[in-house]
C-alpha cells in the first residue's frame, strides 16, 4: 500500500471513499455531510466504531479522545481492518492537527499501515490486499491547511517506521523451523546491505573463544547453530552512540525445565526483542537519524537433548562471573548476560546501552499484556524511555528495583543464581540478574525493556494484529529521535 499526499481539498480528491474521524462529543464538523443520517444508522461516534455510507463514498470512524494521538492510531487501524473485506482501492483522509507538529496525522498514517498488516504466508489461498492507495490532503478539518512539506515528512516517517515494524512482525510470525538463528542472521545481513551498515555475524566457535559460557550453554542442545549478530550504523556527525541488545530466542521450549504445552505454543515469539532491535536499526538508518547505533542480538534456540545444559550446572559468563542454573527456562537472561558483556567489551565508547527482551511471564503478570516493563538504575533514562513510549503510542511502566529483591538472586554455590528464590517480583529479579553483567562505570547508561506482554498478541488491540506486534520499535525510535 502507498501513502500519498495532495494539496487538494478533501472533497476534491478522487478516491472511492473518504475516511472521516468524529468523536462522540462532537459529531459535526466540515466533513460530516449528514450527521442526522449517521445517527439514524445508529452511529454515535463511539471509540473505534464504524459507519459506511457507500452512496456518499464516506466511511466514518469514532475517535475516543481527539486530544490523544493514540485514539487516532487505534481508530485508523480499526477502520482499515474493517474495510479490508471491501473492494476499495483508494481512500482519502484529511488532517486533524491544530499545531505545527502533525501528531494526529502521523498517528493516522501509522494506524493505517499497522492496521493493514496481514500475515498470510501459511494460507494456501491468501486473499490479495484490496486497498492500494491512501491520499492525505493538506486540508485540515477546521478549514485551514497544514504545510505540504511537513505533511510529506510526517507521511515519510510513518512509512519507514511501519515498514520496519511490519518487517519485525513477519520475522517473529514466521515458524521457528524456518526462522532459525541462521535465518535471522541472514535478515540482518540484508539490512546491512540495503543501508550500508557494518555487519558481523559470529558462530558457536566465537562464543567458545570469547568464553561466553552462558550463551554457549543455552545453545548447546539445539541442532541449529547459534548466531551472535552485530550491526553498526555510524552516520557522519552522530552526536550520541547507543547500544541496543536483543534476546533472539528463535524458540524457547524451556529446555530441561520444559514448558507445559499450553505455555510452549507461541514461543516462536521469544525472538521479539532481537527482531525488534534489528527493526530499530533498520528504521533509524532509513530515517537517517543522526545517532550511532550498535544492534546486537543473541540468536539461538532453547531445546532439549542429551547434551542440554542442566539445572545444577554452573556457567561462567564472558566477564568471569559464575552462574548457578536453577531453571533452564530462565535462558534469555543467560544469553543476554554474555551479549551485554560482549557489547561493553566491543563498542569503544557509548552513551547508552538498552536491552529489549521477552524476558519474563512475570512482567505481564505485573503490568498486563499491553504494557512493557522498564527497569534500570538511572531515573533520568527511565523517564526518557517512558516519555518516548507515550509519544509513540506504546504502553510502558517502570518496575522499581530494591535491595531486598536483589538478595533473592544470591547463590550458595556461585556468584549469582539464574532465578530468584521467590515466586514474586520475577520481572525485577530477572533485570537485577542482567545488572550483574553491567560494568560499574556503565551502571547509569543501562536500561532493560521487558516486552513479554505486548510482544505477541492473542487478541487484536489498538494497531496490533493477532500474533507478533513489533513492540518496542516505535518506542525506541521515538527515544532515538529525542536523544539525537
Ligand atoms: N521466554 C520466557 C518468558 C515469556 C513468557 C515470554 C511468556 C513471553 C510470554 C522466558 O524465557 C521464561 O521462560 N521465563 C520464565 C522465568 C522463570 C523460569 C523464572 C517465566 O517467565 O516463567
Ligand atoms: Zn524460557
Ligand atoms: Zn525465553
Amino acid at each position: 500500500m502507498r501513502l500519498e499526499i495532495s494539496t487538494e481539498a478533501l472533497e476534491r480528491i478522487e478516491a472511492e471513499f473518504k475516511l472521516i474521524f468524529v468523536c462522540a462529543k462532537e459529531m459535526e464538523h466540515g466533513w460530516v455531510s449528514d450527521s442526522a443520517l449517521l445517527k439514524k444508522m445508529g452511529f454515535e461516534g463511539e471509540d473505534e466504531s464504524l459507519c459506511l455510507l457507500p452512496e456518499r463514498g464516506e466511511c466514518y470512524v469514532g475517535v475516543e479522545n481527539p486530544a490523544d494521538h493514540e485514539s487516532f492510531r487505534a481508530a485508523a487501524a480499526a477502520a482499515i481492518r474493517a474495510l479490508g473485506s471491501y473492494r476499495i482501492d483508494t481512500l482519502a483522509v484529511g488532517s486533524y492537527d491544530e499545531g505545527q507538529k502533525l501528531t494526529a496525522t502521523g498517528a493516522i498514517a501509522e494506524g493505517i499501515l499497522l492496521g493493514a498488516y496481514r500475515f498470510d504466508r501459511y494460507k494456501s489461498k491468501p486473499k490479495p490486499a484490496q486497498l492500494q492507495r491512501v491520499i492525505f490532503s493538506t486540508q485540515s478539518f477546521q478549514g485551514g491547511s497544514v504545510e505540504e512539506a511537513v505533511l510529506s515528512e510526517t507521511i515519510d516517517r510513518a512509512t519507514q517506521l511501519c515498514d520496519a515494524v511490519n518487517g519485525v512482525r513477519d520475522w517473529v510470525n514466521t515458524m521457528p523451523d524456518t526462522m532459525t538463528p541462521e535465518a535471522l542472521a541472514e535478515e540482518a545481513e540484508q539490512i546491512a546491505k540495503t543501508h550500508d551498515l557494518a555487519c558481523h555475524i559470529h558462530d558457536e566457535d566465537f562464543l567458545r573463544e570469547q568464553k561466553m559460557g552462558a550463551f554457549e550453554a543455552v545453545s548447546r542442545a539445539s541442532t541449529r547453530p547459534p548466531r551472535l549478530i552485530h550491526l553498526s550504523y555510524a552516520p557522519e556527525g552522530a552526536k550520541k552512540r547507543v547500544i541496543l541488545v536483543g534476546k533472539g530466542l528463535t524458540y524457547d521450549s524451556g529446555g530441561l525445565s520444559l514448558k507445559p504445552s499450553e505455555f510452549m505454543a507461541s514461543m516462536k515469539s521469544d525472538m521479539a526483542g532481537g527482531a525488534g532491535v534489528l527493526g530499530v536499526i533498520k528504521a533509524a538508518a532509513a530515517l537517517k537519524l543522526p545517532v550511532a547505533i550498535d544492534a546486537i542480538v543473541g540468536a539461538t534456540e532453547n531445546m532439549i537433548a542429551g547434551n542440554a545444559y542442566k539445572p545444577d550446572d554452573v556457567l561462567i559468563a564472558k566477564n568471569g562471573k559464575s552462574i548457578e542454573v536453577k531453571n533452564a527456562d530462565a535462558e534469555g537472561r543467560l544469553v543476554l548476560a554474555d551479549c551485554l558483556c560482549y557489547a561493553q567489551d566491543t563498542v569503544e565508547s557509548f552513551d547508552y546501552i538498552v536491552d529489549m527482551a521477552t524476558l519474563t511471564g512475570a512482567c505481564a503478570v505485573a503490568v498486563g499484556d499491553y504494557t512493557s516493563g522498564i527497569m534500570g538504575h538511572d531515573s533520568a533514562l527511565k523517564k526518557q524511555l517512558l516519555e518516548a513510549a507515550d509519544r509513540s503510542g506504546e504502553l510502558a511502566a517502570e518496575l522499581p528495583f530494591n535491595k531486598h529483591l536483589k538478595k533473592l538472586i544470591k547463590s550458595e554455590v556461585a556468584d549469582v543464581c539464574n532465578i530468584g528464590s521467590s515466586r514474586y517480583g520475577g520481572a525485577i529479579t530477572a533485570a537485577l540478574f542482567l545488572a550483574e553483567f553491567i560494568e560499574e562505570k556503565n551502571r547509569d547508561k543501562w536500561d532493560h525493556i521487558d516486552i513479554a506482554g505486548p510482544g505477541f498478541v492473542q487478541k487484536v488491540w489498538g494497531p496490533n494484529p493477532h500474533g507478533a506486534s513489533g513492540a518496542g520499535v516505535r518506542l525506541l525510535i521515538s527515544w532515538l529521535e529525542e536523544v539525537a
